[in-house]
């Protein structure tokens, strides 16, 4: 079992999008998968087609019960997120042991999954340390923009810290670069800067510009069910095995 953070501090990077299809990815490759959405925009729960979510993951967190999982398919399932959780951030300061909530919780679906991915907020708070102390590894969506990496020192620093104090084992698995335009002539040349940036840990695969990303989360849906035949879904796939192949 592996659990990945999906995590970068800037928002619309495509970590939702990324965590919704990787998720879909693994399960279409029979990869029993868990996905977890810590974002309290909720934008995972939502693109996966789930309204009226009763029990999110705020009430776990909140009074130790046990995690909604919600089944998607059959290698799919989800721990859905509500607005609750804005107010996790604040409640969670009095709380003992309030950086190791999720990887406690987590102990009850031990084996169970091939994969867990976890949908992180646009922010690095206690929610997002959770998460790290959880993960074994990490991945950062980066958009295909100058200074994409910008505030990405704050993002190591913070995995540095978790390392010291709470999971000696947490790993960086990897970058990858969001919302390419092949066609724009500056796209090679930041691709280059971020590949010279992070060397080795950028993943081959580039996930380009697609508007089908929007509509089949508007959806609902994944990629593949939306339009399996678009490029989106391509990259998508690409990304997936590399991950099952890296990670
Ligand atoms: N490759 C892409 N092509 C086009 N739109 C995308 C792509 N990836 C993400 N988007 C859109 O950009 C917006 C932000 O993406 P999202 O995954 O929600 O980012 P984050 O979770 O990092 O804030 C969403 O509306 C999403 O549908
Ligand atoms: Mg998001």
């Amino acid at each position: 079992m592996k659990i990945i953070a999906i995590i970068n501090h800037k928002g619309g990077t495509g970590k939702t999008t990324s965590t919704l299809n990787i998720g879909a990815g693994l399960a279409r490759a029979k990869k029993k998968t868990l996905l977890i959405d810590i974002d309290p925009q909720s934008n995972l729960t939502e693109g996966l087609g789930l309204r009226d979510v009763k029990v999110s993951i705020y009430d776990s967190i909140k009074d130790d019960t046990a995690l909604p999982i919600e089944s998607i398919s059959e290698y799919l399932d989800i721990i859905p997120s509500s607005l609750d959780l804005l107010g996790a951030e604040i409640e969670l300061v009095s709380r003992l042991g309030r950086e190791t909530i999720l990887k406690r919780l987590l102990k009850s679906v031990e084996g169970k999954y091939d994969y867990i991915l976890i949908d992180c907020a646009p922010a690095l708070g206690m929610l997002t340390v959770n998460a790290l102390v959880a993960a074994d590894t990490v991945m950062i969506p980066l958009e295909a923009e100058y200074f994409a990496y910008r505030g990405i020192d704050r993002l190591v620093s913070i995995i540095s810290d978790v390392r010291k104090h709470y999971n000696e084992n947490l790993t960086i698995g990897g970058v990858f670069i969001t919302k390419i335009n092949p066609r724009r002539i500056i796209t090679e040349q930041i691709t280059e800067s971020i590949k010279k940036y992070f060397n080795d840990k950028l993943f081959d695969t580039s996930i380009r510009i697609n508007v089908a990303l929007v509509e089949a989360q508007l959806k609902g849906v994944d990629i593949f069910e939306y339009a399996p035949l678009s490029n989106a879904a391509v990259d998508y796939a690409n990304l997936t095995d590399e991950i099952i192949t890296k990670i």
